[in-house]
C-alpha cells in the first residue's frame, strides 16, 4: 500500500517523480504529492485523488523546478483521502513520503504535543516527520538513527532536510524499497516498474540500512554508518512489459499474456518430461519429509492455494490446509519441523503473508515461497523460493499471477506425486506433457471473449449474484466471485453447489444469474442436479463447462464451452472466462478496472 519514489539528478525532477508514481499507482491512488528542492527550499504540492489531479494542479499553481525530490501514492491507512492527509508531510525543516504503519504513533504523537508540536493532519506519517524535526540536530544520519530507535511498525521513508539541498535520505523496515541508479542520476522506488523509464539497475535496501542520494549517485550505510558495498542487480522486465501494449486495459493485457508467462513459468523446469524444482532447492529428499503441508496466502494467491490442494492431495495424498494468512498467524497453528508451509504472493510484500511466513519459519517448519517479484521480502525469507516468471502485474484484479501460480502448484504436486511413488515415471511424464499444452489451450479459450462480453452485459444490471461448482470447480468459483465483484462492484458470493439447500438457496430470486462451473466429469450430474434446483426457482444460468456437453435449456440460459482435457488441470482454462465475464462487466457499467475503488495491489498492512 502507498509507493514512494525519489529522484536526485539532473532532469526535471517533478516529471520524474511524476512518471513514476504512475507506474506505481497500483499500490493506491487515494492522493498523490511531491515535494522538491526549488532554489534550496523544499517546496510542497499534494492533493486527494489520482496522479492526474496532481499534475493539473501543478500545471495550473506552477510547476516545481528542481532536480532532486521525493514522491508519493497513497492507499488510505489513517485518515480519510483528503489534501491535508496527503503525503509529503513535515515543514520547511524536514519532509518525508512514508509507506506503511508506525504503530506507536499515537504515543509518540502525545510526547510531542506536549512538546509543543501541533498536528494538522490524522496520519501516522506526521509523526515521523515531527519526531524527525524534534530530534534534528544538524546531522541527518544520527537524527535518523534516534528516530528509527523510537518508531515501531513497518516503512519505507524518503526524507529531505532543507539543510542539506539535493539530498534524499531513504531508510525501510520491512516495506519494500529499492534504490535506482543511472548515469549521473539515482532514485528511491517501492517498486522496480517505477524505475524502470530511467534505469535497469538498482539496489534492494535491507532493512534499517540507510541510502543517501546526492550528485547523481547513491551510497547505503548500515544502521552505524559504515558503507556498504551492496550487489547491484539488473531487473529483467523492460518498459513495454509493464506498459499496456496497444490494450484498453492492464486487465485485458494481462489476462492475454497468460499462455506466455505459462510457458516462461514452467518450460525452465522441465527437464526430460519431468518437472524439476531443484533449482529452487526442492530435493527428493526434502518431499520425502514432509508430512503435512500448509498453503498460506491472501485474496486470489489463496485460491490458486486451494486449486494445489485439491491436486497435491488428489497425486499424492498428502493432507494440504489452505489458510487465508491474516486467520493462520492469530490462530496458534501445529507445525513441525515435518512440515512445509507453501505461501504464495504477486507482490511478496503482503503483511499477512510475510508473517505467516516468519511464524512458520519460528515454529520449525519448512517454507516454499511462490512469488513473481524477485527481492521480494518474501522471496529473501523463504527457506526456498520458485518465481513465477509472469512479469510486472500492474491491474490491481490478478489474473496471470494466479494462473502461474496454480501452474507451479501442478508442477510441484507432480514431482512430489512421483517423488512418494503415488504415480509413475510415465503418468508423471503424461501430466507434464499435458500441462505443456495448456498455454495453446488457453489461447483457444481466449477466443471466447465476446461471448464473454455478451454474459457481461446480461449482468451489469443485477445486483446480487451466485457462483457455484464442486469440488475444483467450487475453487474456481471463489476466484470468478472474488474477480466479479473487486471490480464490477455487484455483490456475489461462491457456494459449494451441494451447500446451496442449506440455507444460501432462499436468495434466489426470479433473474438472479448464477454462474456455475461443471468441468469435473465425475461431479457433473451433480452439479447439474443444483443447477436445476436454483433455475426452478427463476435464476438465469450461466453454465461453464466442455463444449461437447449439450445443456438443456432447464439448466442454462447461457453457455461457455471449453476444450476437454484432464479434469484436474481444467482450472487453468476454466478460469480464463470468468476472468473475462468480470473484466466486461467492469468495462460495460464504465468502471476504472484497472483501478478499482478501495483496492490497493501490494497490500502491506496488516
Ligand atoms: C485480487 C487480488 C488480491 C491479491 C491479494 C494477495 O484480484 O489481487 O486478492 O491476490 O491481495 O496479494 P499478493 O499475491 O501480492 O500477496
Amino acid at each position: 500500500m502507498c509507493g514512494i519514489v525519489g529522484y536526485v539528478g539532473k532532469k526535471d525532477c517533478t516529471k520524474v517523480l511524476l512518471d513514476s508514481l504512475q507506474k506505481l499507482e497500483y499500490r493506491g491512488y487515494d492522493s498523490a504529492g511531491v515535494a522538491v528542492f526549488e532554489n534550496g527550499d523544499i517546496r510542497i504540492s499534494k492533493s486527494k485523488g489520482r496522479l492526474a489531479v496532481l499534475e493539473e494542479k501543478l500545471k495550473k499553481e506552477g510547476w516545481i523546478n528542481g532536480s532532486c525530490g521525493i514522491g508519493h501514492t497513497r492507499w488510505a491507512t489513517h485518515g480519510e483521502p483528503s489534501d491535508v492527509n496527503s503525503h509529503p508531510h513535515g515543514n520547511a525543516r524536514v519532509t518525508i513520503v512514508h509507506n506503511g504503519i508506525i504503530e506507536n504513533y499515537q504515543k509518540i504523537k502525545k510526547y510531542l504535543e506536549k512538546k509543543g508540536y501541533v498536528f494538522e493532519s490524522q496520519t501516522d506519517t506526521e509523526t515521523v516527520a515531527k519526531l524527525l524535526d524534534y530530534y534534528y540536530d544538524g546531522d541527518p544520519m544520527e537524527t535518523i538513527r534516534r528516530v528509527l530507535g523510537e518508531i515501531e511498525g513497518s516503512y519505507a521513508l524518503g526524507i529531505m532536510f532543507k539543510d542539506f539541498p539535493n539530498t534524499i535520505y531513504a531508510v525501510r523496515r520491512d516495506s519494500p524499497l529499492i534504490v535506482g541508479v543511472g548515469d549521473d542520476e539515482a532514485f528511491i522506488a517501492s517498486d522496480v516498474p517505477a524505475i524502470l523509464k530511467f534505469t535497469r539497475d538498482y539496489y534492494l535496501l535491507d532493512m534499517d540500512e540507510i541510502a543517501v542520494l546526492k550528485d547523481g549517485n547513491a551510497e547505503i550505510y548500515d544502521v552505524h554508518g559504515i558503507k556498504l558495498e551492496k550487489q547491484l542487480l539488473t531487473a529483467d522486465w523492460d518498459m513495454e512489459a509493464a506498459e499496456k501494449g496497444g490494450y484498453p486495459h492492464y486487465m485485458l493485457k494481462e489476462i492475454s499474456e497468460q499462455p506466455e508467462a505459462i510457458k516462461t513459468t514452467i518450460i525452465p523446469r522441465i527437464n526430460n518430461g519431468m518437472p524439476d524444482l531443484s533449482e529452487c532447492g526442492i530435493t527428493t529428499q526434502r518431499l520425502l519429509n514432509y508430512q503435512n503441508i500448509f498453503v498460506v496466502a491472501c485474496g486470489t494467491a489463496m485460491h490458486a492455494g486451494l486449486v494445489g490442494k485439491y491436486v497435491i492431495e488428489q497425486l499424492a495424498r498428502i493432507p494440504v490446509t489452505v489458510d487465508v494468512a491474516s486467520e493462520f498467524r492469530y490462530r496458534n497453528p501445529i507445525l513441525t519441523d515435518k512440515d512445509l508451509v507453501i505461501v504464495v504472493s504477486q507482490s511478496g510484500e503482503t503483511a499477512d503473508t510475510l508473517e505467516a511466513l516468519r511464524l512458520s519459519k519460528r515454529m520449525g517448519a519448512e517454507t516454499l515461497a511462490i512469488v513473481n517479484v524477485k527481492g521480494s521480502s518474501i522471496a529473501r525469507e523463504a527457506d526456498m523460493v520458485v518465481y513465477t516468471h509472469a512479469g510486472p502485474e500492474i491491474s490491481v484484479a490478478s489474473t496471470k499471477a494466479y494462473m502461474v501460480q496454480v501452474a507451479v502448484f501442478y508442477l510441484f504436486a507432480f514431482e512430489l506425486a512421483y517423488a512418494k511413488e503415488a504415480i509413475s515415471e510415465e503418468e508423471c511424464k503424461r501430466l507434464t506433457k499435458s500441462l505443456m499444452d495448456i498455454p495453446d489451450i488457453i489461447n483457444v479459450v481466449l477466443q471466447q471473449s465476446e461471448q464473454c462480453k455478451y454474459i457481461a452485459s446480461k449482468l451489469i444490471n443485477s445486483s446480487n449474484l451466485l457462483y457455484i461448482g464442486r469440488g475444483l470447480d467450487y475453487a474456481l468459483s471463489m476466484e470468478g466471485s472474488l474477480k466479479l465483484k473487486e471490480i464490477s462492484y455487484i455483490h456475489s458470493e461462491s457456494y459449494a453447489a451441494g451447500e446451496l439447500k442449506h440455507g444460501t438457496i432462499s436468495l434466489v430470486t426470479d433473474g438472479m444469474p448464477v454462474i456455475a462451473v461443471a468441468t469435473q466429469r465425475e461431479l457433473f450430474d451433480k452439479t447439474v442436479s443444483n443447477v436445476k434446483e436454483v433455475k426452478a426457482r427463476g435464476a438465469t444460468v450461466i453454465f461453464v463447462t466442455h463444449s461437447y456437453k449439450t445443456v438443456e435449456s432447464d439448466v442454462a440460459d447461457y453457455k461457455i464451452g471449453l476444450p476437454t482435457i484432464d479434469d484436474i488441470l481444467m482450472p487453468m482454462p476454466a478460469v480464463v472466462p470468468l476472468q473475462l465475464i468480470a473484466y466486461y462487466t467492469s468495462v460495460l457499467k464504465g468502471n476504472d478496472v484497472d483501478k478499482p475503488r478501495n483496492l490497493a495491489k501490494s497490500v502491506t498492512v496488516e
